[in-house]
């Protein structure tokens, strides 16, 4: 078997005509370091390499995903036992599929659900899918990008719960893409006092089960968690945890509510994937990420006298989101120059420079990084010109607008009108406009700095 397999990997090496296999091996050969996803950094082999060999698929000897019974069952106690959940099952859809899987498992169709607004397009898709009401809770402050960067308060749930008493459940996203948390303790004690969900995307969160204090959303208080373990832990791409803390909201069992969305062929090297990563944040994570975060915090510390603005308060200790603007670099041409140091970062916003770290990065790693920081020339800060977020009216529902007849018109026509799309760029994910807000000057302005030239409306 092993002989014939390794045959044909050399001859998929040879063949020329393979853009997808052979653009992955040229960035291998890049040697860059990796501070973007998935979280092992291709570093975690002596357990990852044979996967390709165990690629079975749901028969006798394995498990069915969706009615496990055997090793499957098993992986997923070990794993609830870990995160002290009531259940936790894997995801081999990434943390899309548990998202849509956990607003399946706390909702009915036409339900209130109030949502911070700097949400991942995939629950956009899920509340469109599933009918529901998002009442939207902006972040408030400065915003340095036009993709949200500040976090929404327990005030600020707490104040829209209280001019929507028939909400049936709180939605959050924390933390997000540049590290920043929300206060989820806070905000559980709003939900608790009206015993209603609270739902957490922690796609950016699964390694702060291993943090000391543990601050997991779990152990904050979330009824529903779902961590895209893939970002920060080591999972192949794709592996996710959906974890429920309060079974008593859900309608169906977890299970059930993931195979509405997720495939029947599940990838088996994916949930593998999974086990050995709980496996490793048992044994080893909680040194690990201590270690990380005391590299993270000397990197943080040489950017801030370097110059560099970066993030305090309530942040991922482990996320790395430099201002490099405030050094006159747009994060654009920063990116440009950390990968002549051989340093990949995640994604450049307007503003900051995204460096996602884990436990795998190596010293080599962090060493390339401080070398690159110091070599960044202090220049002018750079002004950047940031239109300020509004507060959309959504007229129509999503799911209304997303299904009705609509046309596509110029983006400098479309003053006034209802939008029947999701204008997202991707990273972060986080949308610009959805379906059923009203478009006005400032969207346009917000659409045309994004280059979008034309926007679907309602007929
Ligand atoms: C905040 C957030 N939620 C959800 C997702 C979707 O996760 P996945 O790519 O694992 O499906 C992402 C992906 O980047 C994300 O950033």
């Amino acid at each position: 078997m092993l002989p014939l397999l390794l045959c044909r990997l050399k001859k998929l090496k040879e063949n020329k005509n393979l853009p997808i296999y052979n653009s992955l091996v040229d960035y291998k050969k890049k040697f860059r370091s990796s501070f973007h996803t998935p979280g092992h950094k291709n570093n975690f082999f002596s357990k990852f390499e044979d996967l390709f060999e165990l690629d079975f698929t749901e028969i006798k000897d394995t498990d069915d995903l969706y009615n496990p019974r055997g090793c499957i069952f098993l992986a997923q106690d070990l794993a609830k036992r870990y995160f002290k959940t009531q259940a936790t099952v894997f995801s081999a859809g990434g943390n899309t599929l548990c998202i849509q899987a956990m607003l399946k498992l706390s909702t009915k169709v036409n339900d209130k659900i109030i949502c911070s607004r700097n949400l991942h397009k995939s629950a956009l898709y899920a509340i469109i899918l599933l009918g529901l009401k998002p009442i939207w809770v902006f972040p408030k402050g400065d915003n340095l990008n036009r993709i949200f960067i500040n976090q929404i308060t327990a005030q600020d749930i707490k104040k829209s719960l209280e001019k929507n008493k028939d909400a049936k459940a709180v939605y959050v996203t924390s933390p997000d893409y540049y590290g920043n948390m929300c206060d989820i303790r806070a905000i559980s004690k709003e939900c608790k006092l009206l015993n209603i969900p609270l739902l957490v995307d922690n796609a950016h969160g699964t390694h702060l089960r291993c943090l000391n204090p543990n601050i997991h959303p779990i152990n904050l208080g979330a009824d529903f968690c779902a961590d895209s373990a893939h970002k920060t832990t080591p999972t192949l791409t794709g592996g996710a945890f959906l974890h429920v803390n309060n079974l008593s909201f859900c309608s169906v069992s977890p299970l059930e509510a993931m195979s509405v969305f997720g495939s029947t062929s599940p990838s088996f090297p994916i949930l593998a994937s999974l086990d050995l990563c709980r496996d490793w944040m048992q044994k080893k994570g909680k040194e690990a990420f201590f270690d990380l975060i005391k590299k993270v915090e000397l990197i943080k510390s040489i950017s801030k006298n370097h110059g560099i603005f970066v993030q305090d308060g309530l942040v991922d200790p482990t996320r790395i989101s430099l201002g490099t603007p405030n050094i006159g670099y747009t994060p654009k041409e920063s990116a440009v120059f950390f990968r002549r140091y051989g340093v990949e970062p995640e994604f450049e916003s307007d503003f900051f420079l995204v460096l996602i770290a884990s436990a795998f990065n190596t010293n080599e790693d962090f060493c390339r990084l401080e070398r690159a920081i110091l070599n960044l020339k202090i220049k002018q800060p750079l002004k950047i010109k940031i239109p300020k977020i509004v507060q959309y009216r959504q007229d129509v529902l999503p799911r209304e607008a997303f299904f009705s007849s609509s046309k596509r018109v110029p983006i400098k026509q479309s003053l006034n009108m209802i939008v029947a799309q999701c204008v997202c760029p991707c990273p972060p994910g986080v949308p610009l406009v959805i379906p059923g807000e009203k478009i006005n000057e400032t969207t346009i302005n917000l659409l045309q700095s994004y280059g979008v030239l034309e926007i679907l409306v309602l007929k």
